[in-house]
């Protein structure tokens, strides 16, 4: 009815349609307010209802404990590539396990503020796999161990977390957020980017357990990149993202609704599944990633030529499957099925590339 396309991008990424039409409904006059959320004070008790509703949902949702703190921080992910060392590394020491781009980046931020080492890597096969972090040589000065839980570019996912040794686990949760439940006590802090599975870009979120924020930090830190600054304000220390905010309170009430992150799971086990399923049976396309570490949220694909790529791509975009262009670093195509992507999406993409294979019986 809307004329909207399968969007298969990576992020931002396709919204639930339910929240995108609250929305509408509220654009020009938000529940009697007389204006837009996106014309509203922050320091309006409307918007301080929208909120505090959206962080007592998120907990709610992840089941998050009093003694850790939701910050909601501009920036997007990328900030907290320098804001977990800066406000984390107290010793100065930091060991990180890199399993693909994002990971990569965030390491050597960290480099730039102290002695950080990457203490397991899956570089030698372009990241086609999680290594083994069941016994790592995880020092005894480091003050965290840090994982990008699921890798957007490369497509893997950590099926069970890394034994850290007794220190606290920090984890990029950007492509991942909500897509499955999680124990926040097994995290020191855990970080999103919403712009994949919650709301529209330029913030975080992130989740921190209240005794690391610290106050006692290097002065010369700036001040809007010190966690206690954001504790303090209750996320409000200057302008917020209010849009932002509140179209990440509509989607977790839209998921509360759903029933939760059970259920959210089970859905997206479905859809990965399908398209997973087709690939391995395929005699065309091969995923890049060994079975056992693949993402539910982005899955790379390739035929093996770039020609053939390209024209698989030309192919599905003329069937309305929109962007699903691989990364440059791993080349071939990603289907990106965050959850709001529908499992009919799955399904068209599965369709449109046996189409394809039929088509082109000898290549
Ligand atoms: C896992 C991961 N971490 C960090 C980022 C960076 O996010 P941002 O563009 O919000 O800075 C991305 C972006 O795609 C990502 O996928």
């Amino acid at each position: 009815m809307y004329d909207r396309k399968f969007n298969f991008s990576a992020g931002p990424a396709t919204m639930p349609l339910p929240v995108l039409e609250q929305i509408r409904d509220e654009l020009f006059n938000y529940r009697g307010s007389g204006m837009s959320v996106m014309e509203m004070s922050h320091r309006s008790p409307a918007f301080q209802q929208i909120y505090d509703d959206a962080v007592a949902d998120l907990r709610k949702l992840m089941g998050i404990p009093e003694h850790y703190q939701v910050l909601f921080i501009q920036g997007g992910a990328t900030l907290q590539f320098s804001m977990i060392p800066l406000n984390l590394m107290k010793n100065g020491a930091a060991d990180y396990i890199v399993t693909g781009a994002w990971s990569k980046k965030a390491l050597q931020e960290a480099q730039k503020y102290g002695d950080v080492r990457c203490v397991a890597t899956s570089q030698d096969r372009n990241y086609a796999y999680i290594p083994d972090c069941s016994d790592l040589p995880i020092r005894p000065e480091a003050d965290y161990v840090y994982i990008c839980q699921n890798e957007t570019i490369h497509g893997t996912l950590f099926q069970t977390l890394p034994n850290t040794k007794g220190k606290i686990l920090v984890s990029d949760q950007s492509s991942m957020f909500l897509s499955q439940p999680c124990n926040v006590e097994d995290f020191g802090a855990i970080y999103a980017g919403v712009q994949k599975n919650v709301g529209p870009a330029g913030m975080s979120i992130v989740i921190i357990r209240e005794d690391l924020i610290c106050q006692d930090l290097d002065p010369r830190i700036p001040v809007y990149l010190r966690y206690d600054t954001h504790a303090k304000a209750g996320s409000m220390y200057n302008t917020p993202n209010c849009w932002s905010i509140y179209v990440c309170g509509k989607v977790f009430r839209y998921l509360l609704d759903m029933g939760g992150l059970e259920a959210v799971e089970k859905a997206n086990r479905e859809k990965a599944q399908i398209l997973y399923d087709y690939l391995d049976s395929s005699r065309l396309f091969r995923c890049t990633v060994d079975p056992g570490y693949r993402s539910m949220m982005n899955v790379p694909f390739v035929t093996g030529s770039k020609d053939l790529d390209a024209q698989v791509l030309a192919y599905t975009k003329a069937a309305g499957l929109e962007d699903l262009k691989g990364h440059r670093s791993v080349g071939g195509l990603r289907a990106s099925i965050y959850n709001a992507m529908p499992k009919e999406g799955v399904e068209a993409l599965v369709a449109c590339l046996k189409k394809f294979e039929r088509e082109h019986p000898h290549v």
